[in-house]
């Protein structure tokens, strides 16, 4: 079975639902905490075992790659100054063996188009997509998700799709899976045999949507030179994870942790509230914070 090595994440939106933050800064660049949600997905990846991520990037955007580069003189500065945990920190974001590398998306044409953009260096393996603006929790259960589900990728051989449970008036916010009804219990896969971008309430054939990660059949790119647009007149990942479905398996992985949204704004305060309340340096202070909010 192929191992999946290569992530593909598109940073080329223009973070609309976030500004006006996002205007001169990438919405991927903005902090939880102390680090950019950027820092956090790559992080999931290679703890899943992802050796080259693949941004698809565009102009306007480059202090994303600038953040995982070399920093000469902030190294340079911190280590004559003999401060070593904060040169740790902005020294040993990616381990030796993990490599970044960038292609650009001229067009904002959707989804869809950002992935096949990124073909070139995809070649012919099986290929995980991970969207930025999502933060994937673990929360109470400890475990990583996507670990999980490359694991469910590498022992069925089928492609996998990360879901989630959301509120019915969310479901046209999202991609939808249709499981024929199943009981997919967290931490558990099922077998998907339709899938919906955004549908209206009336037509969601569940509450389960895609959060933004998927382990994908190298099949996908050549139904993606094909596919239309879509929902939003944008050349949608999901209609051609549909496409897929008639000749092929996709299964739906319901993860066990909490997915934060931080391209829109209440979902990225709930996200530094979150991550804020488990950071050493912050931990203690919030929670006093909090509870005298509450009071
Ligand atoms: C994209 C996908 C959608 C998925 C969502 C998760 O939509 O097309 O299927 O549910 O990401 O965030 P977007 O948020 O880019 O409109």
């Amino acid at each position: 079975m192929q191992q999946i090595k290569k992530a593909v994440i598109p940073v080329a939106g223009l973070g609309t639902r976030v500004l006006p933050a996002s205007k001169s800064i990438p919405k991927e660049m903005l902090p939880v905490v102390d680090k950019p949600v950027i820092q956090y997905v790559i992080e999931e990846a290679i703890a899943s075992g992802i050796k080259e991520i693949i941004l698809v990037t565009r102009s306007g955007k480059s202090s994303i790659e600038d953040h995982f580069d070399c920093h000469y003189e902030l190294e340079a500065e911190l280590s004559r100054k003999g401060k070593t945990a904060a040169l740790a920190q902005v020294k040993d974001i990616l381990p030796a063996d993990v490599s970044i590398s960038a292609v650009r998306q001229h067009q904002a044409l959707g989804l869809g188009h950002a992935v096949l953009c990124a073909a070139p260096l995809i070649g012919n393996d099986d290929f995980a997509v991970l969207l930025p603006d999502m933060l994937i929790h673990a929360g109470q259960t400890n475990t990583c998700d996507l670990a999980g589900m490359v694991n469910a990728y590498e022992t069925s051989g089928v492609g996998q799709i990360m879901v989630e449970p959301v509120p019915e008036h969310q479901v046209d916010r999202y991609g939808i899976v249709d499981c024929a009804g199943e009981h997919v219990l967290p931490g558990n896969a099922a077998d998907i045999v339709r899938m919906v971008e955004k549908p209206k309430l009336e037509e969601a054939p569940s509450n389960l949507s895609i959060n933004g990660r998927y382990l994908l059949p190298n099949r996908v790119l050549e139904l993606l030179k094909t596919t239309q647009p879509g929902a939003g007149g944008e050349i949608q990942l999901t209609d051609a994870l549909a496409a897929y479905l008639n000749e092929g398996r996709l299964q739906a992985f319901h993860m066990r942790g909490k997915t934060y949204d931080c391209g829109n704004k209440a979902g990225y305060l709930e996200a530094n509230v979150v991550y804020g309340l488990e950071h050493p340096e912050t931990a203690a202070a919030m929670r006093a914070f909090l509870t005298q909010l509450t009071l």
